[in-house]
């Protein structure tokens, strides 16, 4: 899962990755932080290109430079610890350069668009963390030593500059509702921190693209067995665990009563009743699960038994 945070000068992102990183090691989630642009020696470089250099820079050379940083560390960072598993966290990600570059900096949105698309092949954010913030607050909360420091290049573009990257911030989480998260910066560390993780483990706890019929059948009960890939995140699911399926906004909690694992879906087939997972036949089963994993047909299979929220005392929430 690829989650970004993003937001204006001064808005508080530091003080909260660093709290989100602490909820992540405390409850063993296996978690990567990188910033953009950075992450890689050579993406270091650039960043220094970026923001140190004195000399004025065409706006179209600063966007390409902050293009080609992120398609490096997209390739060399982002991408393989996605496929590993686990959880990427950026401080910054594309849609700072949308809000930057594009919004406050007057460029083409659609040729930025087209050229992000080019960068990063496709590895969207599952969830971008807005703190949004004022010009002033944003500016008044930037500690005397920050104060005293001499501002980066775009930190000192000035009222209109970074009231136009507000602006575009907005209009871009307007626009991707379902990705974005905006959050009042202004509110207290604690607050702020709570409203990230809860919102993270809405979308992280068990995320299911499953057809709106199977959803219905868990809702009613007739499905009572889930089906997982195998993997070291599943293998930590265990019983009593609560698994939240989620299809668009709406939600089922079901416990796990039981984990059976097998090393395909067939052999899975033989031993849990094509019934049990909300199918008429075994071969509607297969159809379905190859069709939702069309190249991990060879990956071992972990059935999941699950309960009724009801018959539940004790409330285990899994971090898979
Ligand atoms: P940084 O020191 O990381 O500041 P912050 O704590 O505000 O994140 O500096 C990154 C600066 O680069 C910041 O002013 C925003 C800007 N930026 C862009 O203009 N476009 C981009 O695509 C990215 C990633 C950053």
């Amino acid at each position: 899962m690829l989650i970004t945070f993003e937001g204006g000068e001064g808005c508080g992102k530091s003080t909260q990755i660093k709290l989100f990183e602490k909820y992540l090691k405390e409850n063993n989630i296996d978690y990567i932080l990188s910033r953009e642009p950075g992450g890689t020696p050579l993406c270091e470089k650039i960043r220094t290109l970026l923001l140190e250099n004195k000399e004025d820079m065409n706006a179209k050379t600063e966007f390409l430079l902050f293009s080609s940083a992120r398609a490096e560390h997209v390739e060399k960072v982002v991408k393989p610890n996605l496929e590993a598993g686990k959880v990427v966290v950026l401080d910054r990600y594309y849609h700072s350069s949308y809000a930057y570059q594009g919004y406050a900096g007057g460029q083409n949105l659609n040729e930025l668009k087209a050229i992000t698309e080019f960068a990063i092949s496709f590895c969207v954010p599952d969830l971008v963390i807005l703190l949004d913030i004022n010009y002033e607050d944003g500016f008044a909360r930037k500690s005397m030593d920050e104060k005293l420091k001499k501002l980066d290049r775009i930190e000192s573009k000035g009222k209109a500059y970074h009231d136009a990257v507000r602006k575009g911030y907005l209009k871009l989480a307007q626009e991707e509702k379902d990705r974005f998260v905006v959050i009042d910066a202004t509110k207290g560390v604690e607050e702020l921190s709570k409203r990230i993780i809860e919102e993270f483990e809405k979308r992280f706890i068990h995320r299911m693209h499953i057809k709106e019929e199977y959803f219905k059948k868990i809702k009613s009960g007739e499905k009572n067995y889930e089906v997982r890939l195998y993997d070291e995140k599943r293998k930590r699911i265990k019983r009593g665990d609560m698994i939240v399926f989620q299809n668009g906004e709406r939600e089922v909690k079901r416990y796990v009563d039981n984990l059976f694992t097998f090393s395909t879906f067939e052999e899975m087939l033989d031993s849990v009743p094509a019934k049990n997972l909300g199918f008429s036949s075994k071969e509607e089963a297969l159809d379905v699960y190859k069709s939702l994993y069309p190249k991990k047909g060879d990956l071992k299979v972990l059935a999941i038994k699950l309960k009724n929220e009801k018959n539940q005392e004790k409330t285990n929430k899994i971090k898979t």
